[in-house]
């Protein structure tokens, strides 16, 4: 018994890299798979057929189910033809996997609109374009008495959650993918699914340029190393099984041999200002400046009245 016998997955961007991984890790825990891909250039030009069927045919060899499909994720109707691969190929949906994606790395007074908006085309409406058609189906499902058992796994980068320059077009699409799949989870949770977010590494197309390493497909390693994408897949099918039913509104990183899970944006110290009387009296900007410089940056004294909120 396969882990996701009787599944069905979309994996978008499946044809290179951390998406090619997972498609073929999702199939041999069992999952029939929808591989998406454009095929097109790590910038995002051009298109190609032969990524996607290159790895239905890897799947297929190691006898699992699969199938292509070769629409954009940018295309809020592509998006619409992916999903509706799943239902057409296997009869029913389970698992989306947003992984899709392009860069175009340049400092904010080099970039141009077109590169800004590429960037965010492919990440944030992508994973937008896929999740709105997606819950709608689920959404029927429900109204229907068929509850889902679904899951929704999305993909964000250090670059978003923590900052990377000459990546704010990435960054913003990343950071808004987590928020975005927040939000999924709080919307989604009566409808039977959950949302979570896989933060993955490897040497991929992608990064190999800057990394100036050797780009291999994940099924070519024969022994662990640190830098196989395909590291990152065991977190998205166990977060997409049962098994993981608690789970959602999470962000995950899972890097070679290294699983950690991102603490949430979180409310730090609160301060209230006060007057003589302890009535409530609105900030004076250097009374901000005292109080942030004593209390967070550990530097000054305050001198004003001021409590801290417990
Ligand atoms: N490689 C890393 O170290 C790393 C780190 C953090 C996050 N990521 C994220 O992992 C995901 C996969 O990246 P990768 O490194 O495997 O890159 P990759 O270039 O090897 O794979 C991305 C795939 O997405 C496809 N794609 C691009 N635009 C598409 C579109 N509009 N519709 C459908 N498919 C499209 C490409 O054709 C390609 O096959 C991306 O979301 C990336 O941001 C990767």
């Amino acid at each position: 018994m396969g882990m996701l016998d009787g599944k069905v997955a979309i994996v978008t961007g499946a044809g290179n890299g951390v998406g090619r991984g997972e498609a073929i890790m999702l199939a041999d825990h069992g999952a029939k798979v929808v591989v998406n891909d454009l095929g097109g250039s790590v910038s995002g030009e051009g298109s190609d057929k032969r990524a996607a069927d290159a790895v239905v045919e890897v799947i297929k060899s190691r006898g699992g189910e699969a199938v292509a499909n070769y629409d954009s994720v940018a295309d809020y109707d592509g998006a619409k033809g992916i999903i509706g691969s799943a239902i057409d190929a296997f009869g029913r949906l389970d698992i989306l996997v947003n992984n899709a994606g392009i860069l175009r790395d340049k400092m904010m007074f080099s970039m141009s609109p077109e590169d800004f908006d590429s960037v965010v085309k492919v990440h944030l409406y992508g994973a937008f374009n896929t999740m709105t058609h997606a819950s709608q189906y689920w959404r029927n499902e429900s109204k229907e008495g068929r509850q889902p058992r679904a899951a929704i796994i999305n993909t964000v980068s250090s670059a978003g959650l923590q900052g990377q320059a000459s990546q704010i077009n990435y960054g913003a699409a990343k950071a808004g993918v987590a928020a975005m799949t927040i939000i999924a989870s709080l919307e989604l949770s009566r409808y039977g699914v959950r949302a979570n977010c896989i933060g993955p590494g490897g040497a991929t197309r992608m990064v190999a340029q800057a990394m100036k390493i050797e780009v291999k497909n994940p099924e070519d390693y024969t022994e662990f190393e640190a830098m196989n994408p395909g590291n990152s897949a065991p977190a998205v099918v166990w977060l997409a099984s049962d098994e993981a039913q608690h789970v959602t509104g999470q962000v995950f990183r899972l890097v070679g041999n290294n699983l950690a899970l991102y603490r949430p944006w979180e409310m730090g110290e609160q301060f209230l200002a006060k007057d003589k009387e302890g009535n409530p009296k609105p900030w004076d900007p250097s009374d901000i400046g005292r109080i942030v410089n004593r209390y967070v940056f550990q530097s000054e004294n305050p001198g004003i009245d001021a409590q801290r909120r417990s």
